[in-house]
């Protein structure tokens, strides 16, 4: 597609020439309300350093922004932080064009990605500790495997003070204005809460053991892989990682459920006001009308999470079993809770809510709650006073 895309020089001689995917509304499963950007950055020195490229959609773009500083051919080294194809996309095209382009990544894990995707390309791996030096610029190479793939790896320059961090610190985020003070920073932040909750809260330790790597470190600027670039609120982002990457969780509650007739979200209610009771704030989540991105991004730091699913043909509804699936995978931490149901016969689905919870590694702290058909005012009450006896 003819486009006529400009680089953004984000400091001298360094360009933002990545993507924005303003249409962008689902990331692998992740809602993506506001859209995202595929950040990558040319540094016009002694040799010509791309750091990361595009999804493969966009490639007239990265190569029209590129071209608007400096020929593509004579781009010298591309520096590839993650195989994920929004962010390697477009390697394969790029590397045509620029022949003599040496393309560093991780071993083995970039390696073996880079090289299964695209073939044998002209790779250099390199280790953590690792530098070089582009001319007046060097680029030292942190490994963060499992942050979050086990390839993964985030670019210092210590003359410039930034850090090119790639998938962390970033979200997902559409914006024609490249840093952080120059967008509104609660909608940043939310924005980067619900990222790592949906993309890193598997891999706390990993990030904890990335801060620490990071934390000798000078940075006057942390360029992401997506979103905005942060120059204003560094220490507040880092402050954050710490505490999302960190076991902590708050006293709140989820309730979680799907209902067929009413009578599940009738308990629902009940339980989210018995927390209330108890001076315990809780979110009530009806499956049809919240998406797991947003649910999932309250659970992360939420104490208490209580699921509910009535029974359909012996099973707990699909949308709950979705629910369970994502969250097994995501293995929040420290959280307690409990699962709940009506039923017209069998009522096999309360059972298979708590046995997923465990293993979601979620603590069992009450019996499961089991109604037949229409909960009555005084089973109602009874579900009251027990939450508000045992929480
Ligand atoms: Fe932004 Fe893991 O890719």
């Amino acid at each position: 597609m003819l486009n006529n895309c400009k680089a953004v020089e984000i400091a001298k001689n360094i360009f933002w020439v990545g993507a924005v995917d303003w249409s962008l509304r689902n990331f692998h499963g992740y809602e993506t309300s506001r859209g995202s950007s595929y950040n990558a950055y040319l540094i016009l020195d002694e040799k010509v350093t791309l750091i990361d490229t595009v999804k493969i959609d966009f490639a007239d773009e990265i190569i029209s922004r590129i071209s608007s500083v400096v020929d593509p051919a004579k781009i010298d080294v591309i520096i590839s932080s993650h195989v994920e194809p929004d962010h390697s996309g477009t390697l394969k095209k790029i590397s045509e064009l620029a022949p003599n382009a040496e393309i560093i990544t991780t071993n083995p894990n970039g390696l073996k990605g880079l090289t299964a995707r695209y073939g044998n390309l002209n790779y250099k791996t390199v280790k953590a500790g690792d530098s070089i030096s582009i001319g007046e610029r060097t680029l030292q190479f942190v490994p963060t495997p499992m942050l979050h793939w086990p390839d993964s790896m985030v670019t210092y320059c210590p003359e410039e003070k930034i850090l090119f961090s790639n998938d962390a610190f970033g979200e997902h985020l559409a914006t024609s204005m490249k840093f952080d003070d120059e967008n509104n920073l609660e909608i940043i932040l939310a924005e980067a809460k619900k990222y790592y909750a949906n993309i890193l809260m598997p891999f706390g330790k990993q990030a904890q053991t990335a801060l620490n790597a990071l934390g000798s470190l000078e940075i006057k600027m942390i360029a992401t892989g997506h979103g905005v670039i942060w120059r204003k609120n560094i220490s507040k982002i880092i402050e954050c990682y710490k505490y999302w990457s960190s076991d902590e969780v708050e006293n709140r509650a989820c309730i979680v459920f799907d209902s067929m007739w009413h009578s599940t979200e009738i308990i629902a209610q009940t339980i989210t006001e018995s927390f209330a009771r108890k001076n315990i704030p809780a979110a009530y989540y009806d499956l049809k009308f919240n998406t797991l991105s947003d649910i999932v991004t309250d659970i992360f730091k939420s104490k208490y999470l209580v699921v509910g699913s009535p029974t359909i043909n012996n099973q707990m509804m699909p949308t709950v079993a979705e629910f369970l699936n994502y969250i097994k995978g995501l293995r929040p931490l420290n959280h307690k809770g409990f699962a709940f149901g009506s039923y017209g016969w069998g009522g096999q689905s309360i059972g298979l809510v708590e046995e997923e919870l465990k293993a979601a590694g979620v603590e069992i702290i009450l019996d499961k709650i089991r109604i037949a058909n229409l909960p009555t005012i005084e089973q109602l009450d009874e579900i009251s006073k027990t939450i508000c006896q045992n929480i």
